[in-house]
């Protein structure tokens, strides 16, 4: 990332309202990455769960330190921050690790602070309808439409690039006509790092070699660059929105899939 940017803050959204789709994986990794590269960097957690806060609690004090925020909900209040959250006022990259399920009020506000959004998504068809229609709210109730940040998706936990399923992922991340920055593989240094607090920028090379290579290319982005793998340069908003709306309803097989329904084997 420039250095020049001042003393303006660099928001990084990253969001799915669809569950374990790699927010906090690609949260506490993007933390690691500026932390080790000098830049004073937060995270702010709005999960309940506190997955983040748990990887800055396991960190180990050798490394560069990393802010944390706790902006869970209230007990008994599910849609605004108890906004006990704060981070220091000479941060210059905050992560926003955003809980799965953000809707509303809390979706307005996020957007609305970002200055990049980030969405995970993983490879199945559930998660293929849940993140289109994630994206459809993301513009009709966020705020999508109107806000300045840059937005862009990544594969993520992708076992075989082969498959249909990934095929079927590839075309509607194609077809969002928003960058599509990079394939993350499922890998046990993501477990390793969520366990240890250490993100896969901090540990040897030789053992985050291939992750740190396909991880690249979200920092590129972040940096001004624009490694989309589909050619489009910049986001299309209208295209996105319907785009979302078609695959929202997608199902193997269906015209948008494109592959063979499953035929279960006839009763003998
Ligand atoms: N590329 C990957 N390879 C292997 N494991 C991964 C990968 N990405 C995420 N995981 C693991 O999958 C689980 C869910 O990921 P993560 O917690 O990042 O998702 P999330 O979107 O933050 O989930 P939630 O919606 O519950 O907050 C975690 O155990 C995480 O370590
Ligand atoms: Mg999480």
């Amino acid at each position: 990332m420039c250095r020049n940017r001042g003393s303006e803050l660099l928001n990084i959204l990253v969001i799915n309202s669809k569950g374990g789709s790699g927010k906090t994986t690609l949260t506490t990794n993007l933390a690691g990455y500026y932390a080790s590269r000098s830049f004073r960097t937060a995270i702010i957690d709005y999960d309940p769960q506190g997955s983040s806060l748990h990887w800055l609690k396991a960190r180990p004090d050798t490394l560069p330190s990393i802010h944390a925020a706790n902006a869970a909900p209230a007990k008994g209040n599910a849609h605004l921050s108890s906004r006990q959250g704060w981070v220091p006022l000479d941060t210059e990259v905050l992560l926003v690790d955003a809980p799965a399920g953000a809707s509303g009020l809390l979706l307005k506000e996020l957007v609305r602070k970002a200055n990049f959004i980030v969405i995970p998504v993983a490879p199945s068809p559930i998660d293929i309808r849940a993140t289109a229609d994630f994206i459809k709210d993301l513009f009709l109730v966020g705020g999508a439409r109107t806000t300045n940040a840059r937005m862009a998706v990544v594969a993520n936990r992708v076992r075989n690039r082969s498959n249909t399923t990934y095929a079927a992922l590839e075309r509607f991340l194609a077809s969002l006509k928003m960058p599509f920055l990079t394939t993350l593989a499922d890998s046990d240094v993501y477990l390793q790092s969520a366990e240890d607090g250490v993100g896969i920028f901090e540990m040897d090379e030789l053992i985050s070699g291939r992750e740190r290579q396909e991880f690249m290319p979200i920092v590129r982005w972040l940096d001004g660059h624009f490694p989309n793998r589909f050619g489009v340069r910049t986001e299309d908003k209208q295209a996105i929105l319907e785009s979302s709306r078609k695959w929202a309803a997608f199902r193997p097989g269906s015209a948008t899939g494109r592959f063979p329904v499953f035929q279960p084997p006839a009763n003998k």
